[in-house]
């Protein structure tokens, strides 16, 4: 089936909104900056994990099940949004989360366990098949049907969500009479960046995507990951596509303080300060795991002349996961750049 014509539940709000970051492009003074806002696509806040989803879910409902179990970290944000479109469908939500129940449901959590979710703490990574096999069976024996979810969504059904979205924003294009020249999102377990890559190539887009990866990982082995996924989802779904290893861009930062700070998952202040410097020139919150990061790299790109040439425009793909700043861990880290940032009085 053409690509085009997979069925899908409908579970966000769009098109998400595509918008000219006027005071960014004033401070930065290099072309103009656009911002596509997939952070408000909904249910549960929403991010980018909603338009995999809903081909997922459909998948999930025409198979009959009734129940749905994903993977994650603990403050997964993918698991929040699973858990918020099951909930909408009205299927049991289940999240099996690698890390230690810490006894503070905060961040993510919070909104996982005030919508009701069935949350399993696995403490060793090596267990977590087993604990995933044990869990459905658990279910199953209480008559439940379980569709399980790959972690961050990303497989060739959940990645069709963001070939889509490449249509999406060459329609909005098209109507607001923009040329962006260059687009760039983060790149995790690649339904993202692959989808939009392979969609780009796909329906001839007019601008090229660029990845931020979120953790230090080997360069040719991401990009080879990269390229296998996506001939992977191009095959899968008879697209005609096919990449090599050229047609992935990836921006990885300077070599001694990589855009994708230490670790995963690791609040680090260079970070922090891109997050502060989108919020306080256009009111718009970044997180601190996936989109900071690909700010700072989108930010030090336009700066450094890399992305935008004469007369170029880019675009920043904003994929959600605020919620992630509420965790305490972020929490007490900012505390000190969230008091340099402001001015507070006691009266
Ligand atoms: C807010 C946010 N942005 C970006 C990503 C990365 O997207 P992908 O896993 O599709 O590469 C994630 C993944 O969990 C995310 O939560």
């Amino acid at each position: 089936m053409a690509v085009e014509n997979i069925k899908k539940v409908k579970l966000g709000h769009y098109p998400t909104p595509l918008e000219k970051m006027e005071n960014m492009t004033k401070l930065l003074g290099k072309g103009e900056l656009f911002i596509k806002r997939d952070d408000s696509t909904g249910p549960a806040f929403g991010g980018n994990k909603t338009r995999k989803l809903e081909y997922l879910m459909q998948e999930a409902l025409d198979t009959g099940c009734t129940a749905v179990m994903t993977i994650g970290g603990t403050q997964t944000n993918h698991g929040r949004t699973t858990v918020g479109a099951a909930v909408k469908l009205g299927l049991k939500p289940i999240l099996v989360l690698m890390g230690e129940d810490t006894g503070y449901l905060s961040g993510n959590l919070n909104l996982d366990a005030m919508m009701g979710a069935d949350i399993y703490f696995v403490s060793n990574p090596a267990k977590l098949m087993e604990v995933m096999k044990d869990v459905t069976a658990k279910y199953e024996e209480q008559g439940d049907k379980v569709y399980n979810i790959p972690g961050g969504g990303s497989n060739p059904l959940g990645a069709v969500g963001y070939i889509m979205s490449v249509k999406e924003i060459m329609q909005q294009m098209e109507e607001q009479q923009l040329k962006i020249d260059h687009v760039v999102c983060t790149v995790g377990s690649m339904g993202t960046y692959g989808g939009m890559l392979l969609g780009a190539k796909y329906f001839n887009a007019p601008f090229d995507v660029i990845a931020v990866p979120v953790a230090p990982e080997p360069k040719d082995k991401k990009v080879a990951d990269v390229v296998a996924f996506v001939n992977e989802v191009s095959k899968t779904y008879d697209m005609g596509v096919e990449i090599t290893a050229e047609d992935v861009k990836i921006a990885w930062g300077p070599e001694d303080a990589p855009y994708s700070g230490e670790a995963y998952n690791k609040p680090d202040p260079v970070t922090r300060e891109a997050i502060i410097t989108l919020a306080k020139n256009e009111g718009i919150m970044l997180d601190p795991t996936y989109t900071g990061k690909a700010f700072r790299g989108f930010m030090e790109l336009v700066e450094q002349g890399e992305l935008i040439k004469d007369g170029e425009s880019a675009m920043f793909v904003h994929t959600g996961g605020a919620m992630a700043l509420w965790t305490k861990e972020h929490l007490d880290d900012m505390q000190g750049q969230l008091r340099a940032n402001c001015s507070t009085t006691q009266i």
